[in-house]
């Protein structure tokens, strides 16, 4: 069995004073009116399986307002054991990361499974996924990456510093500050990572595509979807094309080709979805590219992720409910948010853990499955 979350306590998180949740395996149904800390109990599981907010790179906004730090605490089951695991954050300190008491001290490996459980998330915002700026769709690509292997993270992260570097070195040789000797180093060193993005990307482009097509044809509709990755180079051509646009980079003060500049096209019956996706369209896309994002960790891991779903169901009609519900039911477990439990049948109600959500506390409901 796949690993799952069997409990959380918040102290100080967000809208939470001190708050305890007790999951099940299978889908878990958090219900709660507006403002109550629906997605924030949702954030509070993400951070704690992977050390950041999915929602905010400035962890301070997690403290509760007043609060002087914030700590949250997940018990795992993982591989038949369970384990404990613990986030606190003071702000202007570093961030604690444990698992079973003991300090880690690496975000990078934190993220990429320390905690023992990885997870999928939605949240209603995740439409720029689709809609919005290739970064949007880099950030989403590389946080698959990033999650399944800490090396891919490191370079990621590496190479947003050198290309910062070579940038920072472009305005210099422009401006007259610096001599062009040491750009070729700099050249290397882009190349070398960026290389390292490129081939983590295009092992991961060709599978995500084909689940990302098969979860829109069951989310949507028979017509034929598809992932195109767009290089601004590609591996080939890369050090020859970095060479060949210094004039134009220094002119420009930034490095105008590799990963940093790529993307990724989105397509259903060959159309491209962020330039003529209707709105129901691409939210069913945002929800098909998390779907394939959990199949593809589960293909790679063998491991089922945690799907972390918010207000996911008002955005779908009665048929497309049914489905989903259906899949977070099969799926080895799932938390989703909601306003209204009645999105939910009385049958899946009956299977499902339900925790009720009011002003920062939470109301467990007594399971009614049997056994
Ligand atoms: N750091 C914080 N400290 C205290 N309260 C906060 C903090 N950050 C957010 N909140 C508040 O927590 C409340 C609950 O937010 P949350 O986003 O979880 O609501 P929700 O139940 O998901 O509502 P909705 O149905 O509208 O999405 C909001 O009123 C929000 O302003
Ligand atoms: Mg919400």
């Amino acid at each position: 069995m796949s690993s799952y979350i069997r409990a959380i306590r918040l102290v100080n998180f967000r809208n939470y004073r001190d708050a305890a949740v007790s999951l099940a395996p299978g889908l878990n149904v958090v219900v709660g009116d507006n403002a109550q800390g629906k997605t924030n109990l949702l954030e509070s599981l993400a951070f704690t399986a992977t050390g950041s907010s999915p929602r905010t790179p400035n962890d301070s906004e997690v403290v509760r307002w007043g609060a002087e730090f914030a700590r949250t605490e997940m018990r795992v089951v993982a591989g038949g054991r369970e384990r404990a695991v613990a986030v606190g954050y003071a702000p202007g300190q570093k961030k604690r990361l444990s698992v079973d008491g003991v300090r880690r001290d690496s975000l990078a490996r934190y993220a990429a499974g320390e905690a023992g459980v990885r997870v999928v998330n939605f949240f209603p915002d995740d439409i720029r996924v689709v809609k919005g700026a290739p970064a949007d769709r880099r950030e989403f690509l590389d946080g698959i990456l990033s999650s399944l292997r800490p090396a891919y993270a490191r370079a990621a992260a590496d190479y947003a510093r050198a290309v910062q570097h070579r940038n920072q070195l472009l305005r210099r040789i422009r401006d007259g500050i610096s001599s062009r000797r040491t750009l070729s180093t700099w050249d290397r060193r882009v190349v070398e990572l960026g290389l390292q993005l490129l081939r983590g990307r295009e092992a991961a482009i060709g599978p995500l595509g084909e689940m990302f097509s098969d979860a829109l044809r069951a989310l949507y509709g028979s017509q034929k979807a598809g992932m195109r990755y767009s290089h601004s180079v590609t591996p080939e051509a890369y050090a020859e094309a970095l060479r060949e646009a210094h004039e134009s980079d220094i002119e420009r003060g930034r490095t105008s080709v590799g990963p940093h500049r790529d993307d990724f096209t989105l397509l259903l019956g060959g159309v491209d979805l962020t330039t003529y996706g209707s709105q129901g369209q691409q939210r069913l896309a945002t929800l098909a590219l998390k779907f394939a994002a959990r199949e593809y960790v589960r293909e790679v891991t063998g491991e089922d992720p945690v799907l972390l779903m918010d207000d996911v169901m008002s955005e779908l009609d009665e048929r497309r409910r049914e489905y989903v519900a259906g899949y977070f039911m099969e799926s080895s477990q799932a938390v989703v948010t909601t306003t209204n439990r009645e999105y939910f049948s009385p049958q899946v109600l009956k299977r499902a853990r339900v925790v009720r959500v009011a002003g920062g506390s939470v109301i467990q409901e007594p399971d009614q499955k049997a056994g």
